[in-house]
């Protein structure tokens, strides 16, 4: 009978414990504590050999049925435990869709490419089309086929960036000219926006990488008043339809003759200001009749057909309009500057 208290103790106590744990470690101690080697109910076992023979099996039973019941009752208690668990990990995951998302940020079209899409459209609605070339060229279209002397200064190590001796980064979009030139027949119309290369150190208004737009313009009968009259269009478009230009007489060894052609100064309209240095003109471009070694080089008959080229520098266009005072703003990817185009 004291046996059977004993039992019958054990079994409400470990009950008890098993129904007050909250987690699944203290659980587990329990189940050391009972039916662990060292635990109570096997303590109960291992008594059988004191219990009087006759008493043995109900003892035995007893004892079998307390431990398959605590078994019972810590894997019940187990199961709930996982599921307390599992439900309080899903709840701290939860996301909730009805937050406000995280703000995308829309970039801005970079200046330069606004500046070149702005070149584009205007010289597209003059009839032009767009035409491109490697920035890997060779030697022969960047110099020879532009009919640049051999000791021609520009063709130096110190200006140019080779990559062999034939094969260069080009210094200038005018090779893309030649490439136009072998490609089609004229009448050719056509600009060409793209990087260009030079060997010079950075500073405000230099860089060894910046971009020209050249234009090419090829035909029967054209004349340097056609040339006068497309970039006199030209910049009306862009600067504003009181802006002037002004040819001053320059050497380019692909044109004949050259020039450099200068606005008027669109802030002022001429009168000297801070943006034309208080000369009331503004330089931005080179230009000039095709000469007929280029013609010959792009295979063209120069007894028939002439025509104009011109090459801006993209940087200098984009400083000009947006009143920037160093080129590297316009590189170092600063989102304050940016932002404000
Ligand atoms: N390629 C010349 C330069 O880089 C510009 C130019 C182009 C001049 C076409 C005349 C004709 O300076």
């Amino acid at each position: 009978m004291e046996n059977n208290i004993d039992i019958q103790n054990l079994s409400d106590k470990l009950i008890n414990q098993i129904e007050a744990t909250k987690d699944l470690s203290s659980l587990e101690e329990i189940r050391v504590s009972a039916l662990g080697k060292k635990g109570e109910v096997t303590a109960l076992l291992k008594k059988m050999g004191s219990i009087p023979a006759e008493d043995r099996p109900a003892f035995g039973a007893m004892v079998n049925k307390l431990r398959a019941e605590i078994e019972e009752k810590l894997e019940n208690k187990k199961k709930v435990l996982e599921d307390a668990e599992f439900s309080k990990k899903m709840e701290n995951e939860k996301i909730d869709i009805t937050m406000p998302s995280k703000k995308q940020v829309v970039g801005t079209k970079h200046p330069l490419t606004h500046v070149i899409d702005e070149l584009k459209d205007i010289f597209i609605g003059m009839g032009y089309q767009i035409a491109e070339g490697p920035e890997i060229e060779t030697c022969y279209n960047n110099f020879d086929a532009l009919n640049a002397p051999k000791d021609h200064p520009s063709r130096d190590v110190q200006d140019t960036m080779y990559i062999t001796n034939d094969i260069i980064l080009r210094s200038q979009t005018s090779p893309v000219q030649v490439r136009t030139m072998l490609e089609n027949n004229p009448p050719i119309k056509v600009i060409c926006p793209g990087r260009v290369y030079r060997a010079d150190d950075i500073d405000a208004t230099h860089s060894p990488v910046f971009h020209q737009l050249e234009g090419l313009v090829i035909g029967e009968g054209i004349t340097m008043a056609h040339l006068k009259g497309a970039l006199s269009d030209f910049v009306k478009n862009y600067f504003g339809k009181d802006t002037k230009i002004k040819l001053r007489p320059h050497h380019f060894p692909f044109t004949e003759p050259s020039c450099e052609v200068d606005v008027s100064c669109f802030v002022c309209g001429g009168k000297g200001c801070k943006t034309c240095k208080g000369e009331g003109w503004i330089e931005i471009l080179g230009a000039g009749m095709v000469h007929p070694n280029v013609l010959k080089a792009g295979g063209i008959d120069p007894e028939k057909y002439t025509g104009f080229a011109f090459g801006m520098g993209i940087e200098r266009i984009a400083m000009i309009k947006y009143d920037l005072n160093d080129l590297r703003l316009l590189y170092e990817n600063d989102t304050r500057f940016l932002k404000q185009f």
